[in-house]
């Protein structure tokens, strides 16, 4: 059976990464957040009354929902218990009620806050196939049944957070916006240490991607990457691509790719990409971590690759699996807890499987549950397998 498993394995220098403490921040934010983080803690309270797991969750708010109620979408307080948690679980945050907002508090610098503040540069979004959804995707089944590839994402350098950066008028009176891509030696090399160990658990096989083409700080990146591979990966299959490539490459033949590294920029876009080739954006999960301290701790925040879709928000129809999922990644990176994190696995597989689907995944003959009902149908799952 295919499951989130081996695949997304992943240990660090060091292997133990979990300590007593449990101390979960649950940010569930704007939209669809709060509804399908209220699944999220159904389930995580089935394993502390099962499992004795131990968790202690508090909430906070993010996003426009901390605009409405502090004029910021991220107090300084709960940045502070962000940094003192040992994972935080987050929703979505933005929608239209924001739009218009100065950028400085919109919703999204919440979450642009969170990984600058936390440190959190590699962000690994896996693109798995269930099985049972492979007929969902828009690609032709036989090309992404069985498809499982990891995009690590650079998280938090390049041309979003790069300075100068600013909108600015010129003496002739017309107006000039001002990005900045920038990486240094140091920050590419600790994002393909990820990915390079993430490859030794699975395949042995690493795409870098960058466009070395026509940007300075691609050919950095892929000289980097190479010379990583030369001293201390010789046994990782290391190749590169030019992103356009890769974007190309990924809805053409999917299945050629196994863990992919790349930037900031490149990996937003790629990694929505890849999200399509699974049929559903409701069905991916994403952890984001920092450096491991000097007990092997990582601080990382597990979120949905999917945003917070306003206009289903409120009405039972959103897909709870992606933050389900991202909750039982918290489970194997944050605390340790493999057997635990492969039993949700299993569960949101097997309920899949038999046919239980929200709107974004319903198919013929298949049964349409609100996202409450699919949370049921987990518990229910998780009570049958965890007996
Ligand atoms: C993502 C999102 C974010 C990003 C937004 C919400 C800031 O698209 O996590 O992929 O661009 O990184
Ligand atoms: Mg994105």
């Amino acid at each position: 059976m295919m499951g989130l498993s081996q695949q997304t394995q992943f240990h660090s220098e060091s292997p133990h990464m979990a300590t007593n403490s449990k101390k979960i921040l649950i940010l569930a934010g704007d939209g669809i957040g709060p509804e399908v983080m209220t699944q999220v803690k159904r389930v995580l309270g089935w394993f502390d009354r099962r499992r004795n797991t131990g968790f202690e969750t508090e909430d906070e708010l993010v996003g426009g929902c901390a605009y409405d109620k502090h004029g910021t979408p991220l107090t300084d307080q709960t940045m502070e218990k962000a940094l003192a948690a040992d994972a935080v679980l987050l929703g979505a945050v933005g929608g239209p009620k924001w739009d218009n907002l100065d950028f400085s508090v919109k919703p999204e610098r919440g979450l642009l806050r969170l990984r600058k503040d936390m440190a959190l540069f590699a962000n690994l979004r896996p693109a798995l196939v269930f099985d049972a959804l492979a007929e969902a995707s828009s690609l032709k089944t036989e090309l992404v049944k069985g498809l499982d590839i990891m995009i690590v994402r650079e998280l938090t350098g390049g041309v979003y957070f790069g300075s100068p950066r600013g909108i600015e008028t010129l003496p002739n009176g017309e107006r000039r916006g001002i990005n900045t891509q920038v990486y240094t030696t140091s920050e590419i090399q600790r994002v393909a240490r990820v990915a390079f160990e993430l490859a030794r658990k699975r395949s042995n096989k690493l795409c870098s991607v960058e466009k070395a083409n026509v940007m300075e700080s691609g050919v950095l990146w892929r000289e980097e990457v190479q010379k990583l591979g030369d001293t201390e990966y010789k046994d990782v299959q290391l190749s590169h691509m030019y992103a356009d490539n890769c974007a190309m490459q990924l809805v053409r033949q999917p299945k050629q790719f196994d863990v992919i590294v790349t930037d900031n920029l490149f990996g937003d876009l790629l990694s929505d990409c890849a999200a399509m080739l699974t049929g559903s954006l409701g069905m991916l999960p994403s952890a984001s971590l920092g450096a491991a301290d000097a007990g092997g701790k990582r601080k990382a925040l597990y979120e949905p690759v999917h945003g917070s879709a306003p206009d289903i928000a409120g009405q039972g129809k959103a897909n709870p699996l992606a933050c389900l999922l991202s909750a039982s990644m918290m489970l194997r990176y944050s605390f340790d807890m493999g057997e635990e994190a492969d039993l949700l696995d299993k569960a949101a597989n097997n309920v899949v499987a038999r046919g239980c689907r929200t709107g974004d995944i319903m198919a013929p003959g298949c049964t349409l549950v609100s996202t409450s009902q699919m949370g049921d149908e987990i518990l229910k799952e998780l009570d049958r397998l965890g007996a």
